[in-house]
C-alpha cells in the first residue's frame, strides 16, 4: 500500500517536472524580440491555422486573403487582427473561426511581431 502511494506520487512528479520544461522552452524563443519575422515565425503560424480560410480565394466566407507579408500587415491595421485571435475561445469573431484558440505562444509572438513594427 505504501508503495504504491509513493510510486504514484513519483509519476505525478515526473509529469509535472516534465511538463515545466516543456513550457520554458517553449517561451524561450518568442520573447526574443528580435527573432520574431514575418519568414521566422509568423507566416508559418498563419499557414497553419488560418489560410484554410484566408487563402489566395479566400473560402467560407472570409473576406481576404492572408498569404502574403502586406495581407497580414493589412489585415493588423485595418481589420483587427490581433484582437481577433486574441478573444476567447468561442467569443462572438474570435479567430480561427471555429476553431481551437491558438496557442498563447503564438499571439504573443504575434503581438511582438507588431511591437517591432512588422520586420519582414
Ligand atoms: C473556418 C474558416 C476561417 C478560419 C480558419 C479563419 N478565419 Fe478569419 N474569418 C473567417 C470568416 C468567415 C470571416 C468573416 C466573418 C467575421 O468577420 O467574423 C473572417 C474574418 C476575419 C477577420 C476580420 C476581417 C474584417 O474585414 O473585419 C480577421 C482579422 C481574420 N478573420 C483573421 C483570421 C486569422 C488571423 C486566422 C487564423 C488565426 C483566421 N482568421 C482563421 C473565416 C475563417
Amino acid at each position: 500500500m505504501k508503495n504504491k502511494t509513493n510510486l504514484f506520487i513519483l509519476s505525478g512528479f515526473i509529469a509535472f517536472s516534465s511538463c515545466t520544461s516543456d513550457s520554458v522552452s517553449d517561451l524561450g524563443e518568442p520573447s526574443n524580440l528580435s527573432e520574431v519575422t514575418y519568414t521566422t515565425t509568423v507566416k508559418s503560424i498563419i499557414d497553419n491555422n488560418c489560410i484554410v480560410c484566408h487563402g489566395n480565394s479566400p473560402t467560407n466566407g472570409a473576406p481576404m486573403s492572408l498569404t502574403t507579408y502586406e495581407n497580414v500587415k493589412d489585415a493588423v491595421l485595418t481589420r483587427n487582427l490581433l484582437d481577433r485571435i486574441s478573444r476567447a475561445e468561442g467569443a462572438s469573431g474570435a479567430m480561427p473561426l471555429g476553431g481551437p484558440r491558438l496557442p498563447q505562444n503564438d499571439i504573443n509572438a504575434i503581438s511582438e511581431w507588431i511591437d517591432a513594427n512588422f520586420p519582414q
